[in-house]
C-alpha cells in the first residue's frame, strides 16, 4: 500500500536523535527533543510506556529509578516500576537532576506534550513502544493519541514484532519498524506488514541492507556517535542512523 507523504520519514539518510539529543539533555524529555531540532536532526526517537492509570509517558526503562529522583521521594516503593505509579505521582518527580544540575525540575513528559512540542518543529517522529507485554492495550491507546495529536512524519517501532503487527492493523498508513535482526529467511514474511527493519549497527552488512531494501523496507540502524561508523553505515546505504550526537551526523 502507498504510504502518504506525511507518514514516513523524509528522503535521504535520516538523522535520528536517539531519545532526543540525549548526549546534551536528559533523555526522553521535552528539552532533549527540542534540542535535537537545534542540532540538525531530521527525526527524534523516543520511548513510550504506560503509568498505572494508563497515561502514556516518555520513559526508557521499566523502572523510574535511573532517570528520576523516585528513590528519594518514594523510598519504600522499590523497585519503582513505571506501571506501579500514577501519572500524578510521576509528574512530581525530577527527571533532570540525574543528568545535571542545570536540568533540575525537568518533568517526565506525557506523549501528548511531546507531540505538541514537536509539532512546532519540522521534525519527524520515531516512536518506540517499550515492552508492550507489560502494558496491555498500549498499542491501541498510542494509536488513538497519535491519530489525535500528530500529523507529521511518523514511524512506530518495537522489539515486540507481534505488537507491531497489531499496530499495523490499527494504523495501516503508518510504517512500523521491527527492532532486532531477523534472519534473511524471515524478511519476506515480515515485509507483509513492516516498513522498516531496525538492527543494531554491528549486525549490518551491505548485503543485509540490500536484502531488506529489495523487499521494499527501510533500515534504520542504532546507535552510534562515531563519525567513522556513521560513514561506513552510509556506504551500506542505510536509510537512517540513530545517534545521541545528531550535530555530528548532520556535519558529515
Ligand atoms: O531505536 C533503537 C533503540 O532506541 C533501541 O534501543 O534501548 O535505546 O531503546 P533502546
Ligand atoms: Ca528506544
Amino acid at each position: 500500500t502507498a504510504v502518504p507523504a506525511t507518514a514516513g520519514p523524509p528522503p535521504g539518510i535520516v538523522n535520528v536523535a536517539h531519545r532526543g539529543a540525549s548526549a546534551h539533555a536528559p533523555e526522553n524529555t521535552i528539552e532533549a527533543l527540542l534540542l535535537a531540532a537545534r542540532q540538525g536532526a531530521d527525526m527524534v526517537e523516543f520511548d513510550v510506556r504506560e503509568t498505572r492509570d494508563h497515561a502514556l509517558i516518555l520513559m526508557h526503562d521499566t523502572t523510574l529509578a535511573r532517570t528520576t529522583d523516585v528513590e528519594s521521594v518514594h523510598p519504600g516503593r522499590a523497585p519503582w516500576r513505571v506501571a506501579d505509579f500514577t501519572l500524578d505521582e510521576i509528574r512530581e518527580l525530577d527527571a533532570g537532576s540525574w543528568f545535571g544540575s542545570a536540568f533540575r525540575g525537568t518533568r517526565v513528559p506525557t506523549l501528548r506534550e511531546a507531540l505538541r512540542a514537536m509539532s512546532r518543529t519540522r521534525l519527524g517522529l520515531l516512536v518506540e513502544i517499550k515492552t508492550p507485554r507489560l502494558h496491555p492495550g498500549i498499542e491501541r491507546r498510542a494509536a488513538v493519541e497519535l491519530r489525535r495529536s500528530w500529523d507529521g512524519p511518523l514511524v512506530v517501532q518495537s522489539f515486540d514484532w507481534d505488537a507491531m503487527r497489531a499496530f499495523h492493523r490499527l494504523m495501516p498508513d503508518v510504517p512500523v519498524g521491527l527492532l532486532g535482526t531477523p534472519s534473511p529467511g524471515e524478511l519476506r514474511g515480515l515485509a507483509a506488514f513492516a516498513g522498516q527493519i531496525n538492527p543494531p549497527y554491528r549486525d549490518l552488512t551491505r548485503d543485509y541492507v540490500r536484502a531488506v531494501q529489495a523487499l521494499g523496507m527501510q533500515v534504520f540502524t542504532w546507535t552510534t556517535d562515531d563519525p567513522g561508523v556513521m560513514r561506513r553505515l552510509g556506504s551500506y546505504r542505510v536509510d537512517g542512523i540513530l545517534t545521541n550526537w545528531p550535530h555530528v551526523l548532520a556535519r558529515l
